[in-house]
């Protein structure tokens, strides 16, 4: 059977796939040419990231096709309603990723607390010449250790962050309206092992305890956090988004940050990817990544070796 792995796949993916009997192919195939070459080639399954789009017409024209799998979460460039009407597996890994993002997360939060967005772009262009004045303007640092994480959505990398702020002495608040407690389980190097109980409480009360604010929602059609939100918050408060462009309100943010209400921003993800707003983009208070919270060889590993095992265990 032949995967074609349009997007790409990790090598451990490939090793797994080929272990299990199937032909992969890695060849970017150009959107308007993959009708073309699924059915020259006879392909089984089509594997994509975010890049190549899989809509009805697609899914219509190639018979051969009898399944499509996503390496991440969002499926939102597969029809995945019509494929599985159409009798096609559709299979993603939601989990695989949730570690790396939570990792991220605190990238942007250990680095907004120490100002190294600020000075990654100013040690370059004054480090030599105005060394005591950047080391003034980066002298008020503070701590993550002892404050409170605001958490809005506990899904998977929810729970993860949240993992990873009890290990450093945060306390965790925790809005998700689908969700009333969760159980946490940190684990340590030498196999102990530690149980919190997290009761989510109103998004209102998080905004109002969090001294730090992290984002873990799906799409949304309203904005989570905008104009009204950020006046419920404590000043000085820092944010991360890695979850969607689309649920900070980028207009409510860039003015809260310039009225200093919010000290500084982790942005992962953008309201207008991929061509971000110049605004954000050139704010000085914004510690900017391009949608990179899966893109670790770990996460690219657990993905390639979770659709693999769930392709043979498909088709075989
Ligand atoms: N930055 C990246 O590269 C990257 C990588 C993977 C996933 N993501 C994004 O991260 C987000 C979360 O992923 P996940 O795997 O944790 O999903 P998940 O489904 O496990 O968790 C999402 C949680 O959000 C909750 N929720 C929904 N609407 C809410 C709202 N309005 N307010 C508060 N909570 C709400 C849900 O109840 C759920 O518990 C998704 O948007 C996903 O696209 C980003």
């Amino acid at each position: 059977m032949k995967v074609l792995a349009n997007d790409g796949i990790s090598q451990s993916g490939v090793d797994a796939l080929k272990s299990k009997g199937f032909e992969v192919i890695t060849t970017k195939v150009a959107q308007e040419q993959l009708e073309n070459y699924i059915n020259e080639n006879k392909i089984d399954a089509l594997l994509v990231r975010s890049a190549t789009k899989v809509r009805k017409d697609l899914i219509d024209a190639c018979p051969s096709l009898k399944l499509i799998g996503r390496g991440g979460v969002g499926m939102d460039n597969i029809d995945v309603a019509y494929a599985k009407e159409k009798g096609l597996h559709v299979i993603n890994t939601p989990a695989a990723s949730s570690a790396s993002v939570a990792e991220l997360v605190f990238a942007h939060l250990y680095g907004g607390v120490r100002y190294l967005y600020d000075a990654n772009r100013n040690m370059p262009l004054e480090g030599e010449s105005k060394f005591g004045q950047l080391k003034k303007a980066y002298a008020a640092g503070t701590e993550l250790r002892g404050k409170t994480l605001g958490i809005i959505g506990i899904g998977r990398i929810g729970q993860e962050t949240a993992k990873i702020a009890l290990g450093v002495g945060m306390k965790v608040v925790a809005f998700d309206p689908f969700i009333e407690n969760v159980n946490i389980e940190l684990n340590f190097f030498d196999g102990q092992k530690l149980n919190f109980n997290i009761e989510t409480v109103s998004k209102e009360e998080v905004l109002k305890q969090a001294d730090f604010l992290t984002l873990h929602v799906p799409a949304q059609k309203e904005y989570v956090l905008g104009k009204k939100e950020f006046g419920l918050m404590k000043d000085g408060i820092g944010i991360v988004n890695a979850a969607r462009g689309g649920v900070i309100d980028e207009v409510a943010l860039v003015d809260a940050l310039d009225s200093n209400k919010v000290a500084f921003a982790g942005i992962d993800v953008f309201e207008n990817e991929p061509t971000p707003a110049i605004k954000v983009l050139m704010h000085p208070k914004i510690s900017l990544t391009p949608h990179i919270g899966a893109a670790t060889g770990e996460a690219q590993d657990r993905i390639g070796v979770e659709l693999a095992d769930q392709i043979a265990s498909l088709l075989k």
